[in-house]
């Protein structure tokens, strides 16, 4: 009996992919198809991909040419399948030609001639029109954006918005787009909009571009009041456009692998969640020296606050800030614990204090630790009772991880929601309610002291 093997994403099956799998089955007797993961297509740049796992399985199986199906999970799986499944034929279409050689000291390598003039990357341009972005401020977080956009298919970056004509003309230049200081005109010409000004302004952005009808990815924290966060979701739902928060390690894979390996039960039942992220910050900038929404908290508090909500949910018992303030008032450090039914919290987070950054999640039966940068999540250990088990896990983590952000921000515009769940709607509200409790603790001390 002849084995022949062959591997691809198969997204959006088409005709290529049947004639594909026709003639490999014709190579031989036994056909073995692999599809590739989500994540391992991510590491490999496809951020786009449309179809789940489950169907891009199920197209393959309905073609009737796949005798058994397998996943394709990493680079080097390839060779071990081969040896594994004593595959006799390996084939791929031509587009690959000369990529696949080494195999031949396995086994057999066949280039089969690809179908012209189809591909998954055309059915996705064809399904989704290309969405023009058009960002909003002009920091040093919108710098970090526009290259990452650049990697992302189905999106261009159109223009910048400043209400200073000058600071949009320098960054409109740096990357060849629009510069635009007239709101009105900066709407009509986008279809998207990315949110990167100070926390303050975002609740007014955000609202306005939701009345003329764009779609809103905005930075962190999103609002700081829960009335807001509620107003603008439900604003958005009324004109069926998406609202989205952007906190990049809700959509890194490292990230959600780790809270899958959480639940899992593998440390057992979680009882303690500890996360935090300090970053020294310079005592000018205006993270440290704006007296309403500067501070530690405000700025860093939704990156550690995320995986206490992700694991013990929204419903805490009970919430206490202790914070260290600098002489202008501003936290320098701030401890959140947070109780739960079943467990306890803390979210630390610090721009004047140095600490040890890292995310432990403690279980009945063992812990899960991240060191720092833990936000930008690509490796992780498990440790259990006894000390020599230790399991490590390892996850990509490309770029500065926006990335991973626009592209399931882009699915969801594009009526995808299958990864809606890595940050929801009630989670950011509840963000925004932890962000407003602590500000008004903050301004009672402002008063107590005689600010
Ligand atoms: N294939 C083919 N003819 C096409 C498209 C794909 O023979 N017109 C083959 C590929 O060479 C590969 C298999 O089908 O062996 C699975 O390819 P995949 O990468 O899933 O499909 P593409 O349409 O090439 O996807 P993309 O546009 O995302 O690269």
């Amino acid at each position: 009996m002849i084995k022949v093997i062959t591997y691809g994403t198969f997204d959006l099956f088409h005709e290529g992919h049947y004639r594909l799998l026709q003639r490999a089955k014709n190579l031989g007797d036994y056909l073995i198809v692999g599809v590739t993961t989500e994540a391992y297509d991510q590491t490999r740049g496809k951020l786009n991909v449309v179809d789940s796992l489950v169907t891009r399985i199920e197209n393959v199986k309905k073609s009737g040419f796949a005798d058994e199906v397998i996943i394709e999970e990493s680079p080097g799986q390839k060779v071990n399948d081969i040896k594994k499944f004593h595959a006799d034929i390996f084939t791929v279409g031509s587009d690959w030609a000369g990529a696949f050689d080494y195999l031949n000291d396995y086994c057999k390598v066949v280039y089969l001639e690809r179908t012209k003039n189809i591909s998954s990357t055309m059915l996705r341009e064809k399904n989704s029109r290309i969405q023009r972005i058009g960002i909003i401020g002009t920091g040093r977080i919108a710098e970090r954006f526009v290259p990452e956009a650049k990697l992302v298919s189905g999106v261009s970056t159109q223009g910048v918005y400043n209400p200073h004509w000058e600071s949009a003309v320098r960054f409109a230049g740096r990357w060849e787009i629009e510069a635009y200081s007239d709101l009105e005109k900066f709407y009509g010409a986008v279809d998207v909009v990315y949110i990167a000004t100070p926390h303050e302004t975002h609740y007014g952005y955000i609202k306005t571009a939701l009345e003329h009808g764009k779609h809103v990815l905005c930075e962190k924290p999103m609002v700081l009041y829960k009335r807001q966060a509620e107003e603008l979701f439900q604003l958005a739902k009324e004109r069926r456009l998406i609202l989205f928060e952007g906190i990049k390690t809700a959509y890194c894979p490292g990230f959600s692998k780790l809270l899958g390996i959480a639940c899992s039960g593998t440390i057992g039942s979680i009882r303690n969640v500890e996360a935090c992220f300090t970053k020294l910050e310079n005592p000018e900038s205006r993270e440290l020296t704006d007296r309403v929404y500067g501070g530690s908290f405000t700025e860093l508090g939704s990156y550690c606050l995320l995986p206490v909500l992700k694991l013990f949910g929204k419903d805490f018992d009970d919430i206490r800030f202790d914070a260290i303030h600098g002489e202008n008032g501003l936290d320098l450090f701030t401890k959140v614990s947070l109780t739960y039914p079943t467990g306890v919290a803390t979210a630390t987070c610090g721009l004047g204090v140095k600490s040890d950054g890292r995310l432990l999640i403690s279980g009945t039966k063992g812990y899960l630790v991240a060191e720092a940068p833990w936000w930008k999540t690509d490796y992780f250990e498990v440790h259990y009772e006894n000390p020599g088990q230790v399991d490590k896990y390892t996850e990509h983590f490309l770029g500065n991880g926006l990335r991973y952000e626009i592209s399931d921000f882009l699915s969801m515009i594009e009526g995808n929601d299958k990864n809606g769940f890595k940050l929801t709607r009630g989670e950011s509200i509840a963000l925004a309610g932890i962000m407003e409790q602590f500000m008004q603790l903050e301004d009672r001390r402002d008063e107590d002291m005689g600010a």
